[in-house]
């Protein structure tokens, strides 16, 4: 695996991760003007296996998604591209990363507690289908 800085010429490559992850998936424009926007930063696995897209802002960084291909699971892809989107972010000057993920999704609430996140807070019936978002941070220095 090897894994690169994204931008918006991936952003093809990274709306197709997207739909197969997610229910409702991010459009290649939708994607192209979020790699765009002020303070974005991204990775991408080069062989099109997974990416990771943040945003700094006031020397914070958000997730905004991380993705990786269901063929390509459970082989250190995620981790490898959360280890390189909080990387780029904390050369980018942000010193905590902050994300929200479903109370439901197991696969990534194991993913980030493993990298080190803890819960920050929770929003109540946040997502569509009813369920609490979790809000984690890890300070990055
Ligand atoms: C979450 C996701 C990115 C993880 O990607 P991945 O490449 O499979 O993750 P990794 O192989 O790097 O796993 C790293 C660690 O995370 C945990 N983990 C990952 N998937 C897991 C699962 N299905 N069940 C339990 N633990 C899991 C494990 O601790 C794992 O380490 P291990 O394999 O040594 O046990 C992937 O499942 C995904 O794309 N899910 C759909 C999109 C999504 O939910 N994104 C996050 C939104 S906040």
């Amino acid at each position: 695996m090897s894994v690169r800085p994204a931008g918006p010429g991936d952003a093809e490559a990274m709306a197709a991760i997207h739909e197969k992850s997610f229910p409702r998936g991010w459009s290649a424009g939708e994607m192209r003007t979020l790699l765009s926007g002020k303070g974005a930063t991204g990775v991408i696995d080069a062989g099109g296996g997974g990416f990771a897209l943040g945003c700094v802002v006031a020397g914070e960084s958000e997730i905004l998604s991380l993705a990786v291909d269901p063929d390509r699971r459970r082989a250190g892809l995620g981790r490898a591209l959360l280890a390189a989107l909080e990387a780029q972010c904390a050369a980018a000057g942000s010193a905590r990363m902050v994300l929200d993920v479903s109370e439901t999704n197991a696969a990534a609430r194991a993913l980030y507690a493993a990298a080190g996140y803890g819960e920050a807070a929770r929003r109540k019936a946040y997502y569509a289908d009813g369920a609490d978002a979790l809000i984690l941070d890890k300070q990055l220095r």
